[in-house]
């Protein structure tokens, strides 16, 4: 085993040097569950044997918490020694606030188990981390059955006549709620489960009879507990080279289970993969998998697990949208197959329980709500980290950090954070600075502190084997253990190391205790612009099966690391989050923390990124689908490695890359120990004036970005949009993944994305376009690709009319220094009625005070290509903390004869009527007021 772990070290080490050495990880057929059940799903379609039923005896519904509980009886055949029987838990409830329904699927615990190690039942804690409310229970709606009046006794046998037989002399029951359309049925012989939206059938579980819950049995009496067709292939063992040593103490244990999505034909979501946004069909290929793991220059357009994993699925229609939360963070795989005018998909976990949530809606946008209703909503960052990041592995130390930082202030490139990743740790021991490089950080951080800039540092989960930190864990039992309950040691950045176990309460005290030490006791002062990145958190294991964690290892509660391991990450960055929220609580600080590995639920507290890119044009093409798919499953905070991780990019590459960068919501620089410095100010030009422009441009639109920040962090909506999210109407939007929207401002943006490209096509919506610099006009008539010139210093970029940005536009070396700046508004009109509406969002963009009412909202609306008027939605209670409040320029962006120019425009505040000049802007052929001197927060009227 030793040796084994020596090759599988070096194979790893040689990997951070090479592509991805994909046969590292499993195949669907080298899975044993994969595999089973993708033979159970061809058998059982050709035999049609059902073994699931719902006992209609066992049907109960507490009123008190409004759930339906019954059992669904699983019967194993046998003539010989009589059917083996067994009863699976199940509960349906509706929520209230939301359209949707849950149900689980759950196993009695296990009777007779002699491993005290670990508990005997399946992990059923998923809820704990990934619903906002931190725990499984929710606010559900009362049920009703839709056949008749609801009975009040909770009596089994009462509920029998609310069974019917449908047209095809099936039994079923169907249940509703008062409050919405939403209606289930539930076939009796055969367990599945429909979901309606009013009359129209919208979802059908297990309607193709996958539904597979292997049920706890021994190697000694898994020949009883066999349905004919199901394939022993691994069940109490594991043949995969990595992996062997599995000891699989409960044996097969997996669940899977069918949904067909009616009427739909696309499938979005369960990031993350380097893959197209519209998921592909997988019959006969790969099916998607879900599964944390460190996947240094991952292949493209694959399913291959990722860093990070959330499992929702989703798909739309013009007006009908569904999405399928399965809540398990077990290793996952999903098939995906187009069938006519059905999508199918057919989820397959390794263990746990069977815990989905299903949400309806009308458009895409209503099922990212309901999920981040559900599990949380999006953190609203500190202004400054939606500025640029400046990271590199590595700085080298603090006289390179404050040199960076000099140099991007010499050459007016705006940057909030610079980054310090490994290497500045004492012996690669988190919670150290290395003496020699780093003996000041207190200095450091301050120099930094003088333009509001913050400095992240990397702290990950695996600790070297001994010193202070490991030592401290140790004595706690807070680190993971083995299978035989023994201290875990693994390798990664330190050698031999050991991973704390933040899924227990005591992992995460001590883990907090090491922050609370690390920040406000070695440092010499008390700063407040420290922020954390866990890196490695999948967690990622030299030597380790597939790079990760042994799934035997195991966690706080007796649970193995197969139950819960997409949620480690998760449970990781959660505790930096909250030990960081405490001790900035003194300054009422956010704090801001990245995560590379993430689950359902990790928005409410991090930044992610995609992990470990190439420098080449193929991963720039590629951010973008990804970057997407995370802001639809309500992960908005996401971006990709610019200019590319690991490699030496061309000029013109970097130029292309920060182009588009400046759209993803999370903007940083980063590159690879091994790549040669590429600071922005070291560029030649012409490409260091490119990306100057580009990074001011995403300066000049922190305003409207930090707004469209703000939105999801109330309603979950994407900030990087897919053209569908905006227009569900047209079909042709839903396999376009190379333009997109950014939140509702009706900006659309198509990065340039490959050599030597001048310019490109995008395809419109009816209606007209204002570019985004020049603000000169395009009409589209009806949906239509329209050519754009893209010279290297030019982003196809446009403004939508019928939309309005606010900008702030002097150069300020942070977003802190633009405090003070006045906003420019510009709008751009629609052509057909000459209106236009947008919104603002302003609070410090520091602080916690906005949760208890300091912040301004306010709308503005232009109407007749005449009048433009704001509309205080909220007022701040503190005004003066928000900075400036004056806007001072507005521009009107015209198609070129729409507005009357060469006149004054009048402007009214209270009873103060006033007079100010128009210009009229040859070069972007627009009207404008150089001097409007009128207030964001006060209610006033321009007449142009
Ligand atoms: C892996 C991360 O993905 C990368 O961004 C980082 O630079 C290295 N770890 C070193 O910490």
């Amino acid at each position: 085993m030793r040796a084994l772990n020596v090759i599988l070290g070096l194979v790893l080490l040689c990997t951070h040097a090479a592509a991805f050495t994909d046969y590292l990880l499993k195949k669907c057929h080298q899975a044993g569950f994969c595999q089973r059940n993708r033979d159970y799903a061809k058998n059982i379609q050709l035999s049609h044997n059902s073994y699931y039923h719902i006992d209609e005896l066992s049907v109960v519904v507490d009123n008190t918490t409004n759930t339906l509980h019954a059992d669904i009886v699983k019967t194993v055949p046998r003539e010989d020694i009589g059917d083996v029987v067994v009863r699976l838990p199940f509960t349906l409830a509706f929520q209230q606030d939301m359209l949707s329904v849950r149900f689980t699927i759950d196993e009695k615990p296990i009777e007779k188990f002699n491993n005290e190690l670990l508990t005997p039942y399946r992990y059923n804690e998923t809820a704990n981390w990934s619903f906002a409310n931190h725990s499984g229970v929710l606010d559900n709606a009362p049920l009703q059955w839709s056949t008749q009046e609801q009975q009040q006794e909770s009596n089994a046998l009462a509920w029998l006549s609310n069974i019917v037989f449908n047209a095809d002399e099936e039994k079923v029951m169907e249940l509703t709620t008062a409050s919405s359309d939403l209606r289930v049925r539930l076939f009796l012989e055969t367990c599945q489960i429909n979901v309606y939206d009013g009359k129209e059938l919208v979802l059908a579980i297990n309607d193709r009879s996958l539904l597979n819950f292997e049920h706890h049995r021994t190697l000694e009496d898994n020949f009883q507990n066999m349905l004919p067709e199901e394939s022993s292939y691994n069940m109490f063992a594991d043949d995969f080279e990595y992996s062997s040593s599995d000891h699989i103490p409960f044996g097969p244990q997996s669940v899977a289970l069918d949904f067909t999505f009616a009427g739909f034909n696309n499938l979005f979501g369960i990031p993350e993969h380097a893959d197209s946004l519209r998921l592909r069909e997988t019959l006969d290929e790969e099916p998607y998998r879900l599964f944390n793991v460190d996947v240094f220059q991952y292949n493209l357009n694959s399913r291959m697990p990722m860093y990070g994993a959330i499992p929702l699925l989703m798909s739309a229609s013009k007006d009908r949208s569904v999405g399928v939360f399965w809540n398990n963070p077990a290793d996952t795989w999903v098939d995906i197959h187009y069938e006519g005018s059905a999508s199918q998909s057919h989820f397959m976990s390794e263990t746990g329980v069977i815990d989905v949530v299903v949400f309806l809606g009308d458009k895409p946008a209503d099922i990212t709500d309901q999920f981040t209703h559900l599990t949380g909503r999006p953190t609203l960052p500190l202004m400054s980290a939606i500025g640029y990041h400046q990271c590199r592995w590595n700085y080298n130390d603090e006289l390179d950090v404050l040199t960076v930082q000099e140099n991007m202030d010499r050459e007016d490139i705006p940057f909030d954070f610079i980054w310090l990743d490994l290497e500045y740790t004492d012996d690669r021991k988190y919670f150290t600075w290395r003496p020699d490089s780093f003996a000041t950080p207190g200095k450091m951080l301050q120099k930094l502190a003088k333009y509001g800039r913050q400095l992240t540092v990397l702290i990950d989960p695996h600790l070297k084997f001994t010193y202070e930190a490991s030592n401290k864990v140790k004595e706690h039992s807070a680190e993971i253990k083995n299978f035989m309950g023994k201290t875990y040691i693994g390798r990664c950045w330190p050698e031999d190391s050991i991973w704390i176990d933040t899924m227990g309460k005591i992992g995460r005290t001590v883990w907090d205790s090491l922050f609370k030490e690390f920040i406000t006791e070695k440092l010499p002062s008390f700063v407040d612009n420290l922020q954390i990145w866990n890196d490695m958190n999948e967690p990622s294991i030299f030597n380790g099966p597939e790079t990760t964690a042994p799934k035997d290892l195991i966690h706080d509660g007796g649970f193995e690391e197969r139950a819960i391991h997409n949620v480690y990450g998760l449970t990781v960055h959660e505790a930096t989050y909250d030990s960081m929220k405490q001790i900035y609580s003194k300054f009422d600080k956010r704090p801001f923390i990245l995560s590379r590995a993430y689950f359902a639920g990790s928005q409410r507290t991090v930044a992610v990124w995609t992990g470990d890119n190439i420098a080449n044009w193929d991963y720039l093409k590629m951010s973008i689908p990804m970057v997407l798919s995370s802001n639809i499953v309500g992960l908005p905070f996401n971006g990709a490695d610019v200019a590319g991780f690991d490699g030496n990019p061309s000029p013109e590459l970097i130029a292309r890359w920060y182009q588009t960068g400046i759209w993803y919501p999370f903007f940083r620089g980063h590159a690879h120990i091994d790549s040669i410095r590429r600071e922005p100010y070291l560029l030649e030009e012409p490409i260091k004036s490119n990306v100057r422009d580009s990074i001011r441009l995403r300066y000049a639109l922190l305003p409207t970005l930090y707004s469209a920040f703000h939105q999801s962090s109330v309603d979950g909506s994407p900030i990087m949009k897919p053209m569908f999210f905006e227009y569900p109407e047209y079909s042709e939007f839903y396999d376009i993944d190379d333009q997109f929207y950014v939140g509702d401002y009706g900006i659309v943006v198509k990065p340039i994305t490959s050599t030597e490209t001048f310019s490109t096509e995008i395809v419109l919506a009816p209606g007209i376009y204002y570019d985004l610099q020049s603000l000169k006009s395009t009409t589209v008539d009806k949906l239509d690709t329209v050519t754009v010139d893209a010279p290297l210093d030019k982003i196809p970029a446009f403004i939508e009319g019928g939309h309005l940005l606010i900008k702030k536009e002097v150069y300020r070396r942070s977003s802190k220094l633009m405090i003070n700046d006045p906003y420019t508004i510009v709008v751009a009109p629609t052509l057909s009625t000459g209106s236009a509406s947008g919104k603002l969002y302003v609070d410090d963009g520091v602080t916690f005070e906005y949760e208890s009412g300091n912040y301004l909202d306010v709308s503005f609306t232009f109407t007749n290509n005449s009048v433009l008027e704001n509309t205080i939605i909220h007022e701040p209670s503190d005004s003066k903390t928000l900075g400036n409040m004056y806007i001072h320029k507005i521009v009107l962006a015209t198609d070129g004869n729409n507005v009357d120019v060469g006149k004054n425009a009048k402007i009214t505040v209270g009873s103060d009527v006033r007079e100010v000049t128009v210009e009229f802007d040859e070069e972007t052929s627009s009207a404008v007021i150089r001097d409007a001197q009128i207030r964001i927060d006060e209610p006033w009227r321009v007449e142009f």
